[in-house]
């Protein structure tokens, strides 16, 4: 059976918190995927209908609306089902959602570590436009974050 989209709400964060933890070396906190609903933020998932009426919870993101910009603030699929093109239906999802909004410019942030993310932003249309050095804490230190924009 194929994937459903839908928009996440508060009654999901157990199954978010889930993916989160089991997807990102530095997961979100809890609260602060809670903090995710408010109003201007906008989200969305991918559920797998189970036997028995269960849902499993795929992946998701989690984005920002400010005027005509967005930035992607979240984006994770569980690894057992990650490679399957699923992350790349996500990004298309959301950007389709950017332009039902008229936001025409898109942000991202994503760890210089994180290739396999950039192989994806890249072949969606986003280009690199900058750097914070010393960004993100990881096991060694710190890393950078590649800024990432697309028209
Ligand atoms: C980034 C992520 C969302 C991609 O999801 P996914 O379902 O595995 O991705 P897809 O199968 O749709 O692949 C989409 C593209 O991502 C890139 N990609 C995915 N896995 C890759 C890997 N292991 N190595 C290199 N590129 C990879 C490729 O460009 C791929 O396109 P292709 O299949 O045409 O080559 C997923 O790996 C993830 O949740 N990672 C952990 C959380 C994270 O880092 N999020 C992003 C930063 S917030």
């Amino acid at each position: 059976m194929s994937p459903l989209f839908r928009p996440l709400s508060t009654a999901d964060l157990d199954a978010m918190q889930l993916v989160e933890q089991a997807a990102h070396a530095h997961p979100w906190s809890r609260s602060l995927l809670a903090d995710s609903f408010g109003e201007r933020y906008f989200t969305g998932s991918l559920w797998l209908q189970e036997q028995g009426g269960q849902e499993l919870l795929l992946g998701y993101f989690i984005a920002d609306r400010i005027l005509d910009e967005s930035t992607l603030m979240n984006i994770c699929v569980s690894p057992d089902q990650q490679g399957q093109g699923l992350g790349r239906q996500l990004m298309e999802h959301y950007l389709c959602l950017c332009k039902d909004q008229g936001l025409t410019q898109l942000w991202l942030e994503v760890r210089a570590s994180n290739t396999s993310a950039q192989a994806l932003y890249l072949s969606c249309g986003y280009t690199e436009n900058g750097r914070r050095r010393h960004y993100y804490q990881n096991a060694s230190g710190l890393e950078d974050a590649i800024l990432m924009k697309k028209y």
